[in-house]
């Protein structure tokens, strides 16, 4: 079975390709959102059918959240696992979009071709590319050049809830040589990546509560504590003055990167100044004397994710709320216990509290950091194949986001995953006007269509 042909053909099917994309992009499966419960449903209806036209077996398969989809097709090579998800982030604000984010478009950019909506690049675009390299690859030579397993979540942006025991239950049956995740991105237009590094996550939305109902600030101003004050003071603790975090205890299990790594990345030459001022900033916020790839890859962080408390609406009400809330998200690397640090972040939010306040955490899921095991052959396989494909050599890389797919994939699974992905920095992925770029969609699709090739060679 030669690649050759199936690459032809995914070169003449591209625009049959992308209105396939466009379809399941019409679909707003917001998973965090109730209120798109239907949706995810139907998108994983979509999915099912789409894998059966291939000739896949398919299944939707029934959560407490989100369905999820497996699919299993036999093939000569080794088996394979595939994972993307189908659901995609809320899209407010909703008037910074220049169009409607799932009636998804084309548009001609002075960098390229690109399709516009929310999920073309997390993760519907990237998923799909996988499923039309198969596609090419099977009605060329029918049948898949390896065994292969599709598994697609629909809870990933919403910390993956049923995840765990869904993989815990079907373990014997998704359980692979190899899997292979879709979801990041190449280095740049010209260098596609394996990642090798993933950080992990810990969410915590807190509630502060003071007075027992909202006050007029005239009235209670000056003698009563307000709720938001107090926040805010939290929220300026967390770091110090050089960008480190002061949570106790956080940085146990952080070590530095292996010298030989770091210099691998610094032979990426990494352009700091220009990755900062594409969203309109020139300085640095992370610890002092970090590179820039080194605070996004291989360093912990706090981030606010969103603040709230008081009067939000038009105009002014002088009003000293009862309550203000935050939430809050740490990424994690090497062996940071997310537990650990929950435990002492609660303690140091309760430390802070003056008499008579309260605070409830509602946290949101963690996972810790990981690491892919780049010894295994079918990562230097992969290079090789990315290699041909691309204008320039694959590179080795880490990333700042979270998959914990891919740390649970090896401890509940025993499988290793390779990440592969085709998105850019510059995709505004969980933003307004979202995109992927067109040549992203068919380079990754003929990129899998040579790693399967490649993958299925001893
Ligand atoms: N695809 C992203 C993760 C990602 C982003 C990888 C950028 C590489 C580059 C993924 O869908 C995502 O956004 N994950 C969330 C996880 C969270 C909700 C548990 C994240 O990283 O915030
Ligand atoms: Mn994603």
């Amino acid at each position: 079975m030669s690649v050759d042909p199936v690459l032809v053909r995914i070169d003449s099917d591209l625009p049959q390709s992308l209105e396939r994309l466009k379809e399941l992009l019409r679909i707003p499966s917001i998973s965090t959102d109730p209120a798109y419960k239907a949706d995810c449903d139907h998108a994983a209806d979509w999915l099912v059918e789409d894998l059966k036209s291939i000739g896949i077996a398919a299944s939707k398969r029934e959560t407490p959240g989100h369905p999820m989809v497996v699919g299993h097709v036999d093939g000569p090579g080794p088996h394979l696992l595939f994972y993307g998800h189908y659901d995609v982030q809320p899209v407010d604000p909703l008037d910074l979009w220049d169009n409607d984010p799932f009636d998804p478009q084309i548009e001609e950019t002075a960098k390229g071709r690109v399709i516009r909506g929310r999920g073309t690049s997390d993760d519907k675009g990237q998923l799909m590319t996988f499923v039309e390299a198969c596609r090419a690859w099977k009605a060329e030579h029918g049948t898949l050049p390896c065994k292969i397993t599709f598994f697609f979540e629909g809870e990933e942006e919403s910390g993956s809830p049923s995840l765990v025991p869904f993989l815990t239950e079907n373990a014997e049956e998704l359980k692979a040589d190899i899997a292979l995740i879709c979801d990041t991105g190449l280095y740049d237009s010209r260098v596609p990546a394996i990642t090798t590094m993933l950080r992990g996550m810990l969410k915590e939305e807190i509630t502060i509560t003071g007075p027992s109902r909202d006050l007029h600030s005239g009235m209670y101003g000056g003698a009563a504590m307000n709720p938001i004050r107090v926040l805010a003071r939290i929220i300026a603790a967390l770091h110090d003055d050089n960008g480190k975090v002061t949570v106790p205890g956080f940085y146990d299990g952080v070590t530095d990167i292996p010298d030989e790594l770091r210099e691998q990345w610094d032979a990426l030459g990494f352009d700091h100044k220009a990755f900062l001022k594409d969203v309109g900033l020139s300085k640095l916020a992370g610890e002092a004397g970090r590179s820039a790839l080194e605070m996004i890859w291989a360093r912990p962080t706090c981030e606010v994710n969103g603040i709230g408390g008081g009067y939000q609406g038009a105009g002014f009400k002088t009003v000293l709320p009862s309550k203000a809330e935050a939430k809050i998200s740490f990424r994690l690397v090497g062996d940071q216990d997310p537990a650990a640090i929950d435990k002492s972040f609660r303690d140091m939010v309760r430390e802070m509290l003056p008499r008579d306040f309260e605070v409830t955490f509602d946290s949101d899921g963690a996972a810790p950091a990981s690491v892919m095991s780049i010894d295994n052959p079918a990562f230097e396989k992969a290079r090789h194949a990315l290699s041909d494909e691309w204008p320039d050599e694959a590179a080795f890389i880490g990333s700042g986001g979270s998959i914990p797919v891919a740390g649970y994939f090896q401890t509940l699974l025993g499988t290793e995953s390779m990440l592969i992905g085709f998105g850019k920095d510059d995709d505004q992925i969980h933003s307004p006007n979202e995109k992927y770029d067109v040549e992203s969609f068919h380079k990754g699709t003929r990129s899998w269509a040579r790693i399967l090739d490649a993958l299925s060679k001893q």
